[in-house]
Order: structure tokens, then sequence, then C-alpha cells
């Protein structure tokens, strides 16, 4: 059965990475569904089988490949199933991954997925196994697709990355900076508000970076879709340190409808090893830009990404990385032993660190986090967080997000029902409140979760 000619065409698919990836997966499905596939969430059903991989760490990158081995006898015994690699295994490996694996039938990069239909739906009359050419244009322009429908959208408004970090693959998977004209994201973001959405997220490697090609900075860009009035909230993901301008800093205390979350990674705490790694801040760059934002905007939360056991870093350097991990008290952090990525500088430095000291660094890492996080929860406790609901919670009846990025699990029904505004005290009929937004008073927490009770309905 090819999959140009089956009818109620059915694709699966599975995710790895970042944000980034997600959001393309989301575009894929969207333009699929334009011609007609359904998403399925089982390989046997599934005509196309698609892997949007991700080649940041090695870990990664192994899990792309057992999965693919896997699925191996499955498409020996539905020969019409098209299976396709995406992002940036893809990218990097290009035609490689073909070759190594002979079940895999295409594989198309970060800047090609548009043509995810076109290779689909000519396969069978014109197959291209191979599109992973980088857009070599200097800007790009895009219209943000939506699978999922919610209020929450992801907006990519920049791509690719110029800083070559020496340790890091994305330079080399998705290319040069470029920005999306200002007036194309307003458009697009407005189109967006129309149709229900009320926050966005505003993706890119390096966002702080954006628009040096329109003259427009990312601080002008927030302003100008904060003017879109049905829209709530706005985030972006992922800060840099060296491109944080004062100007965003002080929209971070006076624009409401900016995220009170900055993700500010800042990789380690010892500038020797910060200048190995080719990142263009240091200790007290980091410390004195968390200083002024804490003072402009104390109840920003923050939270980082930490790289342990970096080519020669030695005890004293980890011990600065925690030293900076106790003076900063992020609210989270992702913390993640060195991968030596093939063709960028870090992976041939000498001094590399063995396997057995990156584990109890990123241990000792996490210990230390852990504690931190669970004295800012414990602190959290009695008090009131507006969230927006997006779904049902495992762990109690719902779950929400604050503007500071903490998820909360709650309860409606409770001592406290009466409180609940479109809720009458005697009634036990569950509440639909996914996509509300809710007052909730946080009644218990641990270092990773915080549990409340809805006080307060603020409806949609
Ligand atoms: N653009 C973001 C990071 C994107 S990658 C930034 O500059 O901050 C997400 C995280 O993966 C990085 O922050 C880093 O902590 C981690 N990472 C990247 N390359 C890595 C490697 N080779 N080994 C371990 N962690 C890595
Ligand atoms: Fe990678 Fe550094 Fe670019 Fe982030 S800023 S994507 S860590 S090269
Ligand atoms: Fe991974 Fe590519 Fe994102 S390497 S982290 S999916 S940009």
């Amino acid at each position: 059965m090819s999959v140009a000619s089956a009818g109620g065409r059915q694709v699966w698919i599975k995710t790895f990475g970042c944000q980034m990836n997600y959001h393309d997966t989301e575009r894929v499905l969207a333009i699929l569904a334009e011609h007609g596939f359904t998403e399925t969430t089982s390989l046997e059903e599934a005509d196309l089988v698609l892997f949007n991989t991700c080649a940041i760490r090695q870990l990664a990158n192994q899990k792309f490949y057992s999965q693919l081995g896997a699925i191996r006898e499955l498409k020996q015994a539905k020969p019409g199933m098209l299976i396709g690699a995406l992002g940036c295994v893809a990218q990097k490996e290009g035609k490689k991954l073909l070759k190594h694996f002979p079940e895999l039938d295409f594989v198309l990069g970060p800047d090609q997925l548009d043509r995810i239909a076109e290779v689909v739906l000519n396969w069978a009359t014109r197959p291209m196994a191979a599109c992973c050419e980088f857009d070599r244009a200097p800007t790009y322009s895009l219209q943000t697709k939506i699978y999922h429908h919610g209020p929450q959208a992801f907006v990519n408004i920049i791509k690719g990355c110029n800083n070559f970090c020496t340790y890091c693959i994305v330079p080399f998977t998705r290319g040069r900076e470029k920005s999306r004209h200002p007036d194309e994201i307003v458009q697009d973001v407005a189109q967006l508000a129309a149709q229900g959405v009320q926050e966005i997220n505003l993706l890119g490697q390096n966002v702080n970076a954006y628009g040096k090609e329109w003259h427009c900075s990312l601080a002008q860009l927030i302003e100008r879709l904060a003017a879109i009035k049905p829209l709530r909230l706005i985030r972006y993901t992922t800060g840099h340190p060296e491109d944080f301008s004062d100007e965003l800093i002080a929209l971070h205390a006076t624009c409401p409808k900016l995220a009170k979350h900055l993700h500010l990674p800042v990789q380690s705490g010892s500038n020797r090893i910060l200048q190995a790694m080719h990142r263009k801040h240091n200790r007290e760059m980091y410390l004195a830009l968390v200083e002024k934002l804490c003072a402009q905007a104390p109840e920003v939360v923050l939270t980082t990404d930490l790289i342990v056991g970096f080519p020669g870093e030695t005890a004293e350097d980890f011990a600065a990385t925690l030293d900076l991990v106790r003076q900063v008290r992020f609210d989270a952090l992702y913390g993640y032993k060195f991968s030596p990525r093939p063709g960028t500088p870090a992976a041939t430095m000498p001094e590399q660190i063995p396997d057995a000291v990156k584990k109890e660094r990123l241990a000792l890492l996490q210990h230390t986090q852990y504690q931190i996080q669970w004295e800012i929860r414990q602190g959290l406790i009695g008090k009131t967080l507006t969230l927006l609901v997006e779904g049902p919670s495992q762990k109690h009846q719902w779950q929400g997000r604050s503007s500071g990025n903490r998820v909360v699990h709650f309860n409606v029904l409770g001592e406290k029902t009466a409180a609940v505004s479109s809720v009458p005290a005697s009634s036990s009929a569950p509440l639909d409140l996914r996509w509300h937004w809710v007052e909730v008073e946080i009644e218990k927490a641990t270092a990773f979760a915080l549990y409340g009770r809805c006080v307060r309905d603020l409806g949609r």
C-alpha cells in the first residue's frame, strides 16, 4: 500500500529535543493534516512514521537509533510504510543515515520541513530521499501553524545560532542566525490571538539576538506584541546572557504581559571553563545581570542550564559552579553531563573527564539544587498563584502553569469550594476548567511540585 494512494492515512511521530523541535513537529502535523493525515499513537496502524531527532547529546541520538532499530521488523511486515527522519540528526548526518539504516526512507533537515507533504505525496512517482540543504537566504518568512488547538502557541522568531559555544552542535544543525520580520510576527500573533490564543512563547536558540537585520530588538518586538489586546502572556525561550539588554530587563518590570520567568543558561560558574566553552559572559557578568533583574523585577523566576565535566573541569571549577547555584538560588535547573559531539572543538580537547566523575558531579549538583528548590517551594505555601489551566492532572484534579512557569496541581472541591465563583458549594458536578485562568492557594510543596486548591475561577 503506497502512502500516496492510501485512504485515511495515519502518521505516527516521535519527537526528541528542545521546544524548537516540538514546535517543528506541530508544524509537520498541521501540514500533513491539510493533506488528509491524522495522527496515531499506534505504530502498527501508521502509514507514515516520523522521528524528529535531536543531536545535542549522545543519549538523544542513541534513543533515536534504538527506536529506529526496533521498528525494522514492523517495516518488513508492512512494506508500504514510509519512515522518515527529521530534525537535527537528519541535518547533521544527511544521506549517511540512509546508508546505515536501510529501513529509513527519507531524511528532511529543519530548513526543509515545509516540503514534508511534497516528499510523502510524491513518493511513489518521485521519491526524494534526502533534503538537507540549509536555507541560505539572510532572513526567513513563516506563518505559524497550529495542530493542537489551545490558548498556548509557540511562535518561531529567530532561527540558527552564531555563537559556536565549543561544546554545541546547534550551529551545525540549525545554521546561522536569521530573524523573521517584526511586522510579519505581529500580524501572525494577531491572527493567533483572534483564533483564541492567549499565551505565546517566542522561540529561538538565542532570542536575545533577535532582529539585528531589521533594527528591531526583542524588547521592541515584545512591546508591539503586548499591544495585541486579547493576548494575555508573552514568554520567550531561550534567553542568552550575552545579548541581554537593559531595555529588556526594564521591560520585565514594566510590561504586565511579559511572563515572570526567565530561562537564562549559565553553563558553568567557573570563568576558566566559561572561556573554554567560548561563552562570552563570565561569572561576574552573569551575577551582575541577575542582580539588576532582581532589583527591577523581583518577582521574576530564574531557571538555568549547566554542564558538568567539561574538558579540563577541576574540582575547584566545579566548586565554583556549586557556589554560583547557591548564590543565585535558581527555581529549577537542567544539569547535563558534558557529551562530546563529533565535529565540535570540545570533543577533541585534552583532559576529557571520566564518566564516573561527571556522574558524581551531576549528582552533587542536583542534590544542591533540590534542597534549594524545596526551600523555595516551601516558601510558597499559603500564597495564591494565578494559573492558566492546561488540563487534568494525574496527581490532583487539574494542573496549571503560572506566569513564573511553575506547574501547580490542584483540586477544585475542598474546604474552600464555596469561594470558587462558578461552583455552588453544594455542587459535586465536575467543573471543566481546561483553559480557564484560576487562582490557586498553595497547600503543599515538594522540591519538584506544588499542590493547592482553587479559590477563584477567573474564566477564559
Ligand atoms: N541556545 C541555548 C541552549 C540550547 S541547547 C543556550 O545557548 O543557552 C540546551 C542545553 O543543552 C544547553 O544550554 C546546554 O546546557 C546543553 N548542551 C548543549 N550541548 C551539550 C553537550 N555537548 N553536552 C552536554 N550538554 C550540552
Ligand atoms: Fe549552542 Fe551556544 Fe548557540 Fe546555545 S548559544 S545554541 S549553547 S552554540
Ligand atoms: Fe536538539 Fe536540535 Fe534542539 S540538537 S536541542 S533538537 S536545536
